[in-house]
């Protein structure tokens, strides 16, 4: 990378570091793209159709960077973000752009990018199902805290604060106020606050900066009983974890199965939309009756207990213990015989199940962000005929169905759902069959 300054580009040597930009197109992220002097430019919070006068700050080898001076003929697709701290809030990266447009790019982003890691023709007006809601939708948020007690979002790419008192992407029960009240009783000494939220409860986790003591569990106490809008904390430490109150959520998986999850465990945000993918993942599963299925990174058991209702065998492993107790505090409460959770990484799992001879008919991959990499060929290991791959990241889904392809799968079915409007993020779940 290169300062445009020093660099000798064509551009430079123009001495033309400013230029108009017709942005065609954009990235998987918060980055519009045009073309100037034959080489890509990449430029924050644009749209496409937008016409934009850019300072170029930077050359890669492959492309360019600009900064937006001006918009000089406004896209179609362009609005004005309804968010009053977008665009410096890194939270939504996608606001400015009307929620039509929205969907139809992330398609087009999806088809284009799995068309082209797999090979398959992928039509970007089937492939993803819009959100019910674009606004008031998040059921859970991370909010950084600062030394002087401010609660907000970091810039996109920094580490600088910027203060909210609201967020309209997350459901109107996410009072920022009653955190920043809690941040307050507890006399600071938080540095990341998580408010988790169903119908009727607001959950706060806070994530201390130095040891949980008496105090803080004393201040928090006396703050739930007040009733300030939270009902219950979580207090976290390096090591410790304290429960003060009703700390858990309520997240409805399907008519008649809901699942009580602790506010510092994982749940998918979209709570409404969470029902289509759970509904879905069965259905492109296959799952039924004796069906033996892996769910692999399996949360709070938000698959496995799914599979169970409809009569599969299920096993969830997942190496965070939190989420293992809930799954297994639900395994209780809804008395399913068929299923069994083990606190564990993936990893370990695998070699072991493949070593005792486990077979299992489906796995179901829903790994975090960074995706299950390395492992694929593990999994193909324990030779079952169908994997499900869930994921919210999209350069990483390809990669590894890649490989999964290179070891004898065929993609059958690719769907998207819009679980997090106003951001670049989607979604998606894909079915393979051993071929
Ligand atoms: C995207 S969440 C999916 C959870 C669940 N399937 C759901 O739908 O709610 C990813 C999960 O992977 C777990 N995880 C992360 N790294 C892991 C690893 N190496 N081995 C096992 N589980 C892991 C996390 O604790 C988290 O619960």
């Amino acid at each position: 990378m290169a300062l445009i300054e020093r660099d000798s580009s064509e551009l430079l040597q123009q001495k033309q570091r400013t230029v108009t930009v017709e942005i065609s197109d954009m990235t998987f992220g918060r980055l519009g793209v045009g073309r100037v002097g034959g080489k890509a430019v990449m430029v924050p919070f644009t749209a496409p159709g937008d016409l934009v006068e850019v300072e170029l700050i930077r050359e890669h080898k492959s492309y360019l960077e600009g900064r937006p001076l001006k918009v000089l003929r406004s896209s179609p697709s362009r609005r004005t973000a309804p968010c009053r701290f977008f665009p410096r809030c890194g939270g939504c990266d996608w606001q400015h752009i009307t929620y039509d447009a929205q969907v139809a790019l992330k398609a087009r982003l999806v088809a284009r990018t799995l068309s082209h890691a797999l090979g398959l023709e992928i039509d970007p007006d089937e492939v993803l199902e819009p959100a019910p809601r674009e606004f008031g939708y998040r059921s859970r948020v991370r909010l950084k805290v600062d030394k002087g007690g401010q609660i907000g979002f970091y810039e996109a790419a920094s580490h600088r604060l910027v203060p909210v008192d609201e967020c309209l992407v997350a459901l109107p029960r996410i009072e920022i106020e009653s955190a920043r009240k809690l941040v307050h009783a507890l006399g600071c000494g938080a540095r990341e606050i998580v408010l988790a939220a169903d119908a009727k409860r607001l959950v706060a986790t806070i994530y201390l900066q130095g040891d949980l003591g008496i105090r803080e569990i004393e201040q928090a106490a006396r703050f739930v009983e007040h009733n300030f809008g939270i009902s219950g904390v979580i207090l976290r430490d390096a090591r410790r974890r304290e429960v003060i109150g009703e700390a858990k959520i309520v997240v409805e998986i399907e008519d008649g199965l809901a699942l009580e999850i602790d506010g510092d465990c994982f749940s998918q945000v979209n709570h409404e939309l969470n029902r289509r993918l759970v509904a879905l993942a069965m259905e492109m599963g296959h799952v039924g009756q004796g069906v033996q299925l892996l769910d692999l990174y399996c949360g709070a058991g938000n698959f496995s207990f799914a599979a169970a209702k409809r009569g599969a065998m299920v096993l969830g492993v997942d190496n965070d213990p939190v989420a293992v107790q809930c799954a297994e505090r639900n395994l209780q409460r809804l008395q399913l015989g068929n299923i069994r959770f083990v606190a564990t990484n993936a990893e370990q799992a695998l070699s072991f199940l493949a070593r005792a001879g486990y077979r299992p008919d489906v796995v179901v991959l829903d790994p975090p962000r960074a995706g299950a990499g390395p492992l694929m060929a593990e999994v193909v290991k324990l030779r079952a005929s169908r994997v499900l791959y869930v994921s919210c990241n999209l350069p990483t889904l390809a990669r590894d169905l890649v490989q999964l392809r290179g070891l004898g799968f065929k993609v059958e079915r690719i769907r998207g759902l819009d679980f997090f409007p106003n951001t670049h993020h989607v979604e998606l779940l894909v079915s393979a069959v051993l071929t």
